[in-house]
């Protein structure tokens, strides 16, 4: 039985491998979800690569052509319209939308953010976990509200803090479940 997948759009400021973990499970036949488009608001980003190997639609908007974040993030919208994407995940993407977007793709727009929210919001996350003298950490994948990933929890995975833990190798720890929970939760919400 065929399903009617829903249409995703991806967008990306960096390296792409939550997106890559994105693209790898929408292969599967009966995954519910079909990336539609990937956009990224970088030129270089090494994550337009990976998409165009898949054979997916990819743009760039640079933010830096834009004087007003407004005006940027209609762009973005209109640009997600014309692909007639369903829903939108944040895969890296390193940018404060505004809240006339989040309004607009409200309740369809994902995001994981690699701590175990509330907890450190924003960037480092990993060094501030240690700095902390925390015993665990993880990543989260929530709807994107006004609040800079301050959205409603959809769902966490949490890992242990080790002896001698550096940022680089907790985030390696913590980037390996979330390419694991990313498309899992995907695949639960386009279900539905
Ligand atoms: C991930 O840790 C993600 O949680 C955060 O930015 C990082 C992006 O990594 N929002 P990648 O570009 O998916 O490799």
């Amino acid at each position: 039985m065929s399903v009617t997948k829903k249409r995703i759009a991806v967008l990306i400021s960096g390296g792409g491998s939550n997106l890559q973990a994105l693209i790898d499970a929408s292969k599967a036949p009966d995954y519910p979800a079909e990336i539609v488009l990937v956009i990224s608001n970088q030129p270089d980003a090494y994550g337009l690569k990976r998409a165009e190997e898949a054979g997916i639609p990819t743009a760039v908007i640079f933010h830096k052509d834009f004087i007003k974040r407004e005006a940027f993030d209609r762009a973005l919208s209109e640009m997600i319209e014309a692909y007639h994407a369903d829903m939108i995940c944040l895969a890296g993407f390193m940018r404060v939308l505004s809240e006339w977007f989040v309004k607009r793709w409200d309740k369809k727009l994902l995001n994981i953010h690699p701590s175990l929210l509330p907890k450190f919001k924003g960037v480092d996350t990993h060094a501030r976990a240690l700095e902390a003298g925390d015993t665990e950490a993880g990543c989260t994948v929530h709807w994107v509200n006004a609040e800079v990933d301050g959205g409603e929890i959809i769902a966490q995975v949490r890992v242990p803090v080790l002896a001698g833990d550096t940022p680089e190798v907790l985030a390696k720890r913590v980037l390996e479940q979330e390419h694991q929970l990313y498309p899992q939760v995907l695949k639960e919400i386009c279900s539905k």
